[in-house]
């Protein structure tokens, strides 16, 4: 149960008494609440009196009279808003002219209730507001977990980035003190790990350029033709030398829709992303098969891999922003848990859903669903 605090500010008693009466039982529920909200009635008959009680008590709601004895309703509202108070005002007035309700919905002013009002006139009001009150509530949590994210976002960051430069630097510190002899093939090894180390550093720099850029940027800007063949074998390219370590095999199926209308970036980011997990995560002589297809309404892309699969728990999590499930099988593989984050995003500015089946230790598939109105066939030729 929440309550809000409603402050009455009108000359007349009666007015303030029946507010008070009216909303001492009421109570506001919504659907997608989840709580109810209940009312304080806080009363104030002058203008003067009533920025006192609101500086005192930071009420949420305010019914403000406009003819009131000293200080007029109006200029209230004029320092409500100067002085930035988060309160919703409606003011109720019987000499609600044009002009007053012209004035004071510039000033920020979000409701009128007529004097006189019936019990049910202004609980319909307090309702209205109550849903606004809520829903700028909301935001403003969310505007706070997303700086939780953030907060998260650079911790993580910051360990990923130390781990390898304290890797490298101490096999530069071998090299510099001779440990292993006078020649550079004695240093083959660690040379060799050190590459390695940066090259999973500049991935993560990269995923953090794409998070970025999802993130923060307005987005569908550069839309063009976009060959997805050649999306998907330049991302079967890039994952090859790994491919090849692993002896993985390729299957691409284009089946309809081998162009369409996108950002090209985001095609990359979902095929770069999808195709490297069917690597990273799949098996010694395992398989990946990319398809390409499309019917009127939707286009189809799909991923599928023979490697360690996931459990039904694990599937709920995977798309979360650093997530990555930890066990044995996936103990050395390398990470930062952002990419399918990255490709949910960038699948949702097309109105799209990305989805995985998978049976542990089978394999999984990958399927992104967009619909074709975001991004048109463009059959070749035409
Ligand atoms: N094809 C797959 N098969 C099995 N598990 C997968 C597959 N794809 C993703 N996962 C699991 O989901 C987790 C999240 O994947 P995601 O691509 O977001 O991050 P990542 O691969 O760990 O790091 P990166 O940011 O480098 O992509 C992975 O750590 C892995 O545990
Ligand atoms: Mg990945």
């Amino acid at each position: 149960m929440a309550q809000l605090k409603v402050l009455v500010v009108d000359d007349e008693p009666g007015i303030r008494s029946g507010v008070a009466r009216i909303l001492r039982n009421f109570h506001v529920t919504y659907p997608f609440m989840d709580e109810d909200y209940t009312y304080e009635v806080l009363e104030a008959a002058t203008g003067e009196e009533g920025i006192e009680i609101m500086e005192r008590e930071n009420p949420d709601i305010m019914l403000l009279d406009n003819k009131l004895p000293g200080m007029q309703g109006v200029e209230v509202l004029e320092y409500v808003r100067r002085t930035n108070h988060e309160i919703i005002v409606a003011m109720i007035t019987s000499y609600a002219s044009v002009d007053i309700a012209v004035k004071a919905t510039n000033d920020g002013a979000t409701d009128f209730i007529p004097k006189p009002f019936t019990p049910q006139e202004l609980k319909s009001s307090i309702e209205q507001i109550t849903k606004q009150q809520y829903l700028k509530r909301i935001t403003h949590q969310l505007d706070e977990e997303g700086k939780k994210i953030r907060y998260q976002f650079l911790s993580v960051l910051s360990h990923e980035m130390k781990a390898p430069l304290n890797a490298i630097e101490g096999y530069l510190q071998m090299m510099k003190e001779r440990q292993l002899g006078d020649m550079v093939d004695d240093y083959a090894s660690p040379i060799e790990r050190s590459l390695q180390r940066i090259q999973s550093m500049r991935n993560l720099i990269m995923d953090l350029l794409d998070f970025t850029k999802v993130s923060f940027e307005k987005h569908l800007e550069n839309l063009q033709e976009v060959n997805l063949e050649e999306v998907a074998s330049a991302a079967i390219v890039t994952v090859s030398p790994y491919a090849i370590q692993k002896d993985i095999q390729f299957e691409n199926r284009i089946l309809n829709c081998r162009s369409i209308w996108a950002d090209p970036n985001d095609m990359e980011i979902i095929f770069n992303n999808l195709v490297s997990n069917a690597v990273k995560y799949n098996k010694t002589g395992g398989k990946v098969i990319v398809t390409i297809d499309c019917n009127d309404t939707e286009l189809f892309l799909s991923f599928e891999d023979t490697g360690i699969g996931m459990s039904p728990a694990d599937r709920d999590t995977i798309f979360d922003e650093f997530s990555r499930i930890k066990n044995e099988k996936t103990r050395n593989i390398s990470g930062s848990g952002l990419g399918l984050s990255i490709v949910k995003r960038v699948v949702a500015l097309y109105h799209g859903v990305i989805t995985v089946e998978s049976a542990l230790d089978k394999g999984s598939i990958f399927t992104v669903i967009i619909p074709m109105a975001q991004v048109q066939n463009i059959k070749d030729g035409l």
